[in-house]
């Protein structure tokens, strides 16, 4: 008797962890939102494409200031020229223009994910850009800089990222799924901590935003980027959605991901199943942000 309580208490714990992860990826969007539309009610779907501005009447009208002569123009008309001189829009769908919407996508010919920094990446390379000599990197400056001015064509349009009924993308999704929910670096706080259950209140000083809607408005243009590191600061204030995820592993103490010439596979799978999470959410980056 002993013996078989043991084993079925064995069999429980084996299969929890297995189940939460099977739950569909459109069972964990309901959810999700759900979750957010209970903590701040009155706030709509839309809104929370605005991070702590949707959630906050005082900090939205200095947000409200600050697009009066949005910063990220000059950076966003350079990401232009840049997209146009290197040919970028041969390599996409559309011309590369309104697409941001479909990113990340699964490739089913590959089994993995293409960012949209990732496809930007390939196009300059197979256009012949040295990039190593133009110092392009994933996170900053050039490249995010084009792909502002991509995700700036895709204004209004929803997201719509797709998960396949594919074991591979599947995979992923529930890196990325662990990842939002896992606790990690000497704080011992996981994404869902500060972006969930802590969301709208202050963290040392900052109001913490909402997980819902956090993707729409990357790559973001900071104030604090843009005299970061020297460089033109129209390029410099620009920054993808994991240099994000590196500024906010560092926020617990835990060291940002790094895998060189490359995206960290973990973020990619992060992205993924993030992005995932604000379906049905119009893009508006580049945002800005303090
Ligand atoms: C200790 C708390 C904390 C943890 C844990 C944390 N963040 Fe953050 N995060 C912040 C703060 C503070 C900001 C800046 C204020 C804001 O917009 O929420 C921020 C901002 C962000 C933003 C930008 C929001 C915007 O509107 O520009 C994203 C995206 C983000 N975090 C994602 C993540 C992800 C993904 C994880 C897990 C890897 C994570 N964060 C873990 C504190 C945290």
């Amino acid at each position: 008797m002993k013996k078989l309580v043991i084993t079925s208490i064995i069999a429980l714990l084996g299969l929890a962890p297995a189940m939460s992860t099977m739950a569909s990826p459109q069972d964990d969007l309901k959810k999700f939102r759900s979750y957010f539309f209970k903590k701040f009610p009155g706030v709509k779907l839309q809104e929370f494409a605005d991070g702590i501005y949707g959630i906050d009447k005082g900090r939205r009208i200095e947000w409200e200031a600050m697009e009066e002569f949005p910063p990220y123009e000059p950076g966003v008309e350079i990401g232009k020229e840049l997209f146009e001189k290197y040919n970028v829009g041969k390599c996409f769908k559309n011309g590369g223009i309104g697409i941001r919407q479909n990113y990340p996508w699964f490739n089913k010919k590959t089994g993995k994910i293409h960012t949209l920094e990732a496809d930007i990446m390939t196009c300059l390379k197979k256009n012949g850009v040295d990039t190593k000599k133009a110092k392009i990197g994933y996170k900053k400056g050039k490249l995010a800089a084009i792909s502002s001015y991509m995700a700036w064509t895709s204004r209004g349009k929803k997201l719509n990222v797709v998960i396949p009924s594919d074991d591979r993308a599947m995979d992923i999704y529930n890196r990325g799924k662990r990842h939002f929910y896992a606790k990690r670096g000497q704080l011992n706080m996981s994404c869902a901590d500060c972006h969930m259950y802590y969301s709208g209140s202050m963290a040392r000083g900052n109001l913490l935003s909402p997980g819902l809607g956090q993707v729409t408005h990357f790559p973001v243009y900071r104030k604090k980027w843009e005299f970061a590191g020297g460089g033109n600061p129209a390029l410099a204030g620009f920054g993808t959605i994991q240099r994000r995820y590196g500024g906010c592993n560092k926020q617990v103490r835990a060291k940002p991901l790094k895998a060189k010439g490359k995206q960290h596979p973990e973020y990619v799978a992060l992205e993924y199943f993030h992005t995932f999470m604000s379906n049905g959410i119009k893009v508006n980056a580049p945002g800005i942000r303090q």
